[in-house]
Order: C-alpha cells, then structure tokens, then sequence
C-alpha cells in the first residue's frame, strides 16, 4: 500500500524530469513551460515576502517609469484618435474652467502663484506642474485625461460623467494656463473675492442674517459674484432674487448626484444643511439688477434678436399646443401666478446658462430635484432655434424684485 503511494507520488516529478532531459521538440516545450513555471512561482514568492516596494516615499525603478508613462502615452492617443475638438476660445469657458480649476486641481498641480500642496508632493507619480506639462498635451487627450482619470495614479475622473460640457470647459482653461501670470490666474479663478478669503471684510450687511459664514460666501462669490449676480460671461448662472425654496433645494440635489454638475456637486457636498439655508435665503434676499461687471472680452453667445425673442415670448405664454409643449410662464413667470415654490424664475437669467440647461434637459444629463422629469418631458422636442428663442426671451424680460425677506 505504502509503495503504492511513494510510486504514485514520485510519477509526476520522473516524467517531469524525463520531459526535461530528453531530446526532441516536446523537451523543448517542456523546458520553456519549466522556465515559466519557475517564474511563476519565484514571483509569487518575491510578493508572498513582502518584498517589492510600494512606498510612495522611494521613487520607482526607471523600467517602472517608463513602462507606466508608455501604457499612458498609448492609451490616450489610441483613446482619442479621430476625436472632434469643439471651438474653445470663448471666454465664458475659460471662466468656468479657472473657477473648477481652484476648486479641484491646483491643490494638486499648482497654479500660476501657487505651489502644489506639501501633501500632494508626496505622491507618486507626483502630480506634475500643469503650467509647464500640459503643452505637451492636445486637447482631445487633455479631454481624455481629465474626464476619465489616470489608474495607479492619485489623478481622480470628472465627478460628473454626463457633464462633457464642463470637461471641455476645463480643457478651454487648461490650454490658456501657461500663458497665464498669478494676477491674470487670481482675476480668473477667485474674481473680486480677496485671496484672504473670509479676513477682514466687511461681513456687516450679513450680520443681520442668520448668516452663512464669510469664507463659505467668498468661495460661492468666486463664480456667482458677490452681488449674485455670475461674473457677466454666462458661465456661472445668477442667484440673486431666484426663488429662496428652488435654490435650496438645488443645493440639495447637487450634494446629493441628482443634479449633475462636476464644478457645483463637490461644492454643495461640502455644505451643512444649515448652511444650505442660509445660502438660499441669503441670495434669495439680493437684487437681480442686469448683468455683474463683465470679465474681460466677453460676449453672450445668444444675440438678443427681436425676432427671436417675439418668438421665445410667443411660446412661453402660449406653449406649442399641436406638439405638447406646454406653456412655459405657468410654471416660470414671469408675471403675478400662483406656482409651487420649487420652480425657478428665469426672467433676466443669462441666455447662455438658460440654453445650455435646455439642452442637458433634452440630453437627459442635467437632473436636479424631484421636479426635473418635467423638463425632461417639455424640453424633449424643442429645436435648437426654439431653444436660443426661449433663452433670449427669458434673459430679456425684466426680472421680478426679490421676495420680502
Ligand atoms: C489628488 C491629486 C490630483 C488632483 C486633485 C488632480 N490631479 Fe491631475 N494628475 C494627478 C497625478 C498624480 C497625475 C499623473 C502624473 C503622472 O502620470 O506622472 C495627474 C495627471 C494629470 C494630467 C496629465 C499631465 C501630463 O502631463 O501627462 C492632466 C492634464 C491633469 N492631471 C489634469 C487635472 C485637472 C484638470 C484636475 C482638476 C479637475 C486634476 N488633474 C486633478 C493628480 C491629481
Ligand atoms: C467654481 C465655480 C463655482 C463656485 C465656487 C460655486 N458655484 Fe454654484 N454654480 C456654478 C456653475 C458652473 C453652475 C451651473 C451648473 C450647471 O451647469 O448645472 C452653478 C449652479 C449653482 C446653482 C443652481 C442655480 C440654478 O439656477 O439652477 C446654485 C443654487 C448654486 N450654484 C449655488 C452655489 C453656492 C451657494 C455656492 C457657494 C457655497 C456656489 N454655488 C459656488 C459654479 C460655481
Ligand atoms: C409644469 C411646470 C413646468 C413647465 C410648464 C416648464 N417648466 Fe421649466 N422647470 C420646471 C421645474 C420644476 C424646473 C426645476 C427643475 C430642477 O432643477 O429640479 C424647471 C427648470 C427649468 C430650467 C432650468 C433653470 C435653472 O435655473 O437651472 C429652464 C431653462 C427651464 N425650466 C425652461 C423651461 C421652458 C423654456 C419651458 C417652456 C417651454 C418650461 N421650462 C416649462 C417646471 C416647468
């Protein structure tokens, strides 16, 4: 019996051992098989120990190096061949990518006047100094990058995939950022807001308020102006006088990913819901008066045409019956109706922010609260040229003084 299973035992590693040493093709099999085996099971042996090094704080071997930075090098140009780069010059894009910008990667990448984070130094790879790097990077793969991320390394994906819009608006900022001087990056990204944000302004005329903090509002005044009233390019939507109960709960739907929005959703997420109140209530309570000063050579891209907006205002008081379009002012104004709290103004909102929001609605990427489907339903069928009609329309009709706080 005991010999039975000593011979049993000893039948794999004899024929092994004959495969190996024997002449013909088959031993040649056998000795490459043996070799990868060998590998194999070296290598399993190497991790089992503990031995490769994965500290961040001992660079890697140049082969690693070089092999990571080759699969990323091919990846994205095999990812982005033949992709269709839209036009990028317009100032309105370039404001909304500085303002993400210092939000979301100068802690990591630095910025014109601002090192990159001690901690992010750390990091390995290190994330490079984008001032410098991203020339030698197209569009289309500074696109890919951004909006998917970089695996093995600490370079995070857009947090809003349906949001292709808001990457290219980043890649729009990124392609201006060497050219850029630390006045010309602080004027872009933070505005009038000072870069001691939350020291020593003036907070009186919010001191009567249950107030949200200084530094929350600077940081919100970067994009939507102190005043509320979004910068004057388009890029960042007004707040001043919207409605107190549809702001906040926009707020809600951001922190939430039921709006979505890779610049807004981080922000909002970060508030308390006390807050949030406060926000709502705060900007609720301004003036929308015309548009805030306007950043640079900005223009709007909806040319407010007289045609246009006869055109816009027939279809928001009247609807478009035979398609099932309803009438847009039952729900949005402007004009004394009575209507559920939740649904915005839009007279006097910038036609660009009112375009795109129709078009999100239409692609079924822009979400919001509760309500949104719809305007998922009455965006579906309208034209592109309905679309700037209705945005022109809106953006022109005299806005509603603030509710009485
Ligand atoms: C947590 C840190 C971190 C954040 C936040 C971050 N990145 Fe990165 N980024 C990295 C790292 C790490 C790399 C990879 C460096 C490498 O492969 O050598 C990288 C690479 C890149 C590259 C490719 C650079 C090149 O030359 O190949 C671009 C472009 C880029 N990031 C843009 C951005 C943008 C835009 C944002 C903000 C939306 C951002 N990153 C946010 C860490 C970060
Ligand atoms: C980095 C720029 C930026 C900052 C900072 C920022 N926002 Fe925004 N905000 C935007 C953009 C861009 C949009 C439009 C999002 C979209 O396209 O859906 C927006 C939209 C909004 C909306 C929805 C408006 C509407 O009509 O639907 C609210 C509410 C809002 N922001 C509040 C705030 C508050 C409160 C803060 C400060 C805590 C803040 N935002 C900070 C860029 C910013
Ligand atoms: C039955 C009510 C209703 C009707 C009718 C309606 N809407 Fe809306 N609309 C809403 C609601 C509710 C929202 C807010 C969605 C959200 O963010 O959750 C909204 C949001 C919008 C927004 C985005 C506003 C912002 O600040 O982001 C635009 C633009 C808009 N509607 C345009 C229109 C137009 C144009 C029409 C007419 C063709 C129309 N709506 C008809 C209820 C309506």
């Amino acid at each position: 019996m005991i010999r039975l299973l000593l011979g049993a035992l000893a039948y794999w590693p004899r024929r092994a051992w004959r495969c190996l040493t024997e002449d013909g093709w088959k031993a040649a099999v056998c000795r490459v098989l043996g070799i990868a085996v060998a590998f194999g099971i070296g290598g399993l042996l190497f991790i089992a120990l503990g031995l490769p090094s994965i500290a961040a704080n001992q660079p890697h071997w140049p082969v690693t190096r070089v092999f990571l930075e080759m699969v990323m090098t091919h990846t994205v140009r095999m990812r982005t061949l033949g992709k269709n780069v839209p036009p990028l010059d317009e100032p309105a894009l370039v404001l909304k990518g500085a303002g993400h910008y210092a939000t979301g990667c100068a802690p990591c990448h630095g910025a014109p006047g601002q090192p990159r984070s001690l901690i992010a130094r750390q990091m390995l790879p290190t994330p490079p100094l984008l001032e410098k790097d991203v020339q030698n990077l197209d569009p289309a793969a500074m696109f890919w990058i951004v909006k998917h991320g970089l695996k093995y390394t600490a370079m995070p994906a857009w947090p809003a995939p349906k949001r292709e819009d808001e990457v290219w608006a980043m890649v729009a900022f990124l392609k201006q950022l060497p050219e850029l001087d630390p006045v010309e990056y602080r004027r872009l990204a933070y505005g009038d807001a000072t870069p001691e944000a939350g020291i020593g302004r003036d907070g009186a005329f919010l001191s009567t308020l249950a107030m949200p903090p200084q530094t929350t509002l600077d940081n919100c005044a970067r994009c939507h102006g102190d005043d509320g009233l979004g910068r004057g390019t388009g890029a960042f939507p007004k707040l001043a006088g919207q409605r107190e109960a549809y702001l906040y709960a926009s707020l809600q739907a951001f922190a939430r990913g039921e709006r979505h929005s890779g610049v807004m959703q981080p922000i909002a997420a970060g508030l308390s819901d006390a807050q949030m109140r406060a926000l709502a209530r705060h900007y609720a309570s301004l003036a929308n008066t015309g548009i805030g000063p306007v950043v640079g050579a900005a223009k709007l891209r909806t040319v407010a045409d007289p045609a246009a907006i006869a055109r816009g205002r027939t279809i928001a008081t009247d609807g478009i019956g035979e398609r099932r379009i309803p009438a847009c002012r039952h729900c949005h104004g402007p004009g004394a109706v009575a209507r559920n709290s939740v649904y915005p103004d839009l007279a006097g909102q910038y036609a660009d922010y009112l375009a795109l929001q129709l078009e999100l609605f239409q692609q079924g990427h822009r979400g919001g609260t509760a309500y949104a489907p719809i305007m998922h339903i009455t965006a579906a069928t309208l034209s592109a040229d309905e679309i700037d009609a209705l945005a022109a329309y809106y953006a022109s009709a005299p806005s509603q003084p603030p509710a009485a706080p």
